[in-house]
């Protein structure tokens, strides 16, 4: 729609679990915009839960799902965008987002490993979570602070205040 033309108001990058959707969320009730998530629109395309995507077609694949979801979403949503914590791993998306402003929500271990936990819907840290949130970051962190124009620290503080601080950061 008409509306729905322009760029994103704010793109959120970070790995699961830094708030993403919540904060995404109270985001856009304050700016009195729409909130939209990449993870969302690629399940609503493929009617089926990413870690089924996963399971049946594999990461490569999820991937290249993904890039074509954040160009379409950078593309016509004039809003509060969420992207999937991997999306970053992919260098044209990286340089889509390089002209907007992206706020990376950065997250310590022990409070990766206590908000996601086992990670049953997250395909990527099933079997040693600890273990496998450090590979994770230490393959991303660079990703996530080449992308953001911003970084706000998630650990110790409430959504509404990573909101904020978001909104300040802006
Ligand atoms: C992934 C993060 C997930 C989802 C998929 C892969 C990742 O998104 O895209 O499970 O590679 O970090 P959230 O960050 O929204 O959980």
């Amino acid at each position: 729609t008409a509306s729905e033309s322009g760029r994103p108001l704010v793109v959120l990058v970070g790995p699961m679990g830094s708030g993403k959707s919540t904060v995404g969320a109270l985001l856009a009730e304050r700016l009195g915009a729409v909130y939209r998530d990449t993870d969302a629109d690629i399940v609503a395309t493929e009617g089926r839960e990413i870690a089924d995507i996963f399971v049946e077609d594999g990461e490569d694949h999820f991937r290249a799902l993904e890039r074509a979801a954040v160009r379409t979403a950078v593309a016509e949503h004039r809003g509060v965008l969420a992207l999937g914590g991997g999306a970053v791993l992919d260098a044209d998306t990286r340089a889509l987002l390089a002209p907007l402003p992206v706020v990376y929500l950065s997250m310590d271990v022990e409070a990766a490993v206590r908000r996601v936990g086992l990670g049953a819907a997250r395909p990527l840290l099933a079997v040693n979570p600890r273990r496998q949130w450090r590979e994770l970051m230490d393959a991303r962190r660079h990703l996530y602070e080449e992308v953001a124009s911003a970084v706000v620290a998630t650990d110790d503080r409430t959504p509404e205040e990573v909101a904020q601080a978001v909104l300040d950061a802006l």
